[in-house]
């Protein structure tokens, strides 16, 4: 059953995110990382699947758990499963707003194998789909949006990360008329929140790393929004990864059925600091509380959920410290 599946998927991305939670603030983003991905690992592994995980948290390499081609589940259903345990982990290890455990899933060989690469991405959503491409100059990008959504170019909201190869980029919006708002990392959470009502982000603009593209290529998969890409490699390594892992062509615009090459993805993140999509992990006295938002592109349904694990009662890869 479609919605048992989401559920269990569901409890996957809790489980990072109570174990990254605790580490909120505490400065060390390593060791936030390390608790999201066992975690996610454990819960991953207790379900029902052969899944197969196709970004991860690197190549084997270089990582020990959650490596693209690992094999998770006790077996079943071929899944392929992108996994970010912790998307954003300098902002939880600063206690910053927006952090996220997020997960996509869907049938075995429609998710793309992104190398850990850049990637140049723009987003939207639903009812400005169609109005943006990667390759046009923000402005035109800007103003498609605002004609979308029915406003003056002055009330859009463009989210773009801070980095200095942004320079450009942030003149042009500016100088189109929009307004910006600067996120210091977290882009899932940047290209997702364009969708979602009530986050004040209409576009998403800027160059982060491929992996998180698909993530978000596979939430606007499930709720209708239009996502882009192009791959910048910074080395010829990284083309040759590239070359090795994607299957559709790596110079070319990276389109949604490239992207997420199917109508039955679905979306799973589970908030870990407070954020406008969702708010963070609480801990309390008697148990936990997490908040979550589920999308599923096979009926278009998108669920936010809040969850409160007892205390005494949580499944076992909830750390009882
Ligand atoms: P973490 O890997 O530390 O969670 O950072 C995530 C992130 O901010 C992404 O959201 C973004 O795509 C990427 O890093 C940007 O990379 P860079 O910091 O190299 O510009």
């Amino acid at each position: 059953m479609r919605v048992t599946r989401i559920v269990e998927m569901l409890e996957v991305t809790e489980a990072a995110a109570l174990a990254a939670g605790r580490w909120m603030g505490r400065g060390d983003k390593h060791a936030a990382d390390e608790a999201a991905v066992e975690a996610m690992r454990l819960a991953l592994n207790s379900l029902d699947i052969s899944g197969e995980i196709v970004i991860g948290e690197g190549e084997r390499d270089e990582a020990p758990m959650l490596y693209i081609g690992e094999k998770v589940g006790a077996g079943g259903e071929e899944i392929d499963i992108a996994v970010d345990p912790l998307e954003g982990t300098n902002l939880t290890a600063y206690g910053q707003s927006n952090s996220l455990a997020v997960l996509a899933f869907g049938p075995k060989g429609t998710l793309l194998n992104a190398p850990d690469t850049y990637m140049m991405k723009v987003a939207t959503g639903p009812v400005a789909a169609g109005a943006i491409h990667v390759d046009a100059p923000p402005a035109e990008n800007v103003r498609g949006v605002a004609k979308a959504l029915d406003r003056p170019v002055g009330d859009i909201v463009v989210c773009i990360l801070d980095r200095d190869r942004h320079a450009d980029l942030i003149a042009e919006v500016r100088e189109a008329g929009a307004r910006i708002r600067l996120i210091s990392d977290g882009d899932v959470f940047g290209a997702v929140a364009t969708a979602i009502e009530g986050t004040g982000i209409h576009l998403y603009l800027g160059i982060g790393a491929a992996p998180e593209g698909v993530l978000a290529a596979a939430a606007m998969r499930c709720i209708g929004g239009q996502f882009m890409g192009r791959f910048k490699f910074r080395n010829d390594e990284e083309r040759a990864r590239a070359e090795r892992m994607a299957k559709c062509d790596i110079d070319g615009v990276l389109d949604m059925d490239c992207l997420v090459a199917t109508d039955e993805a679905a979306f799973i993140a589970t908030g870990v600091t407070d954020g406008e999509m969702l708010r963070g992990v609480k801990y309390f006295g008697k148990g936990s509380r997490t908040h979550s938002v589920a999308m599923d592109a096979s009926t278009g349904t998108v669920r936010f959920i809040e969850t409160v694990y007892k205390t005494g009662a949580e499944p076992f890869w909830v750390r009882k410290d």
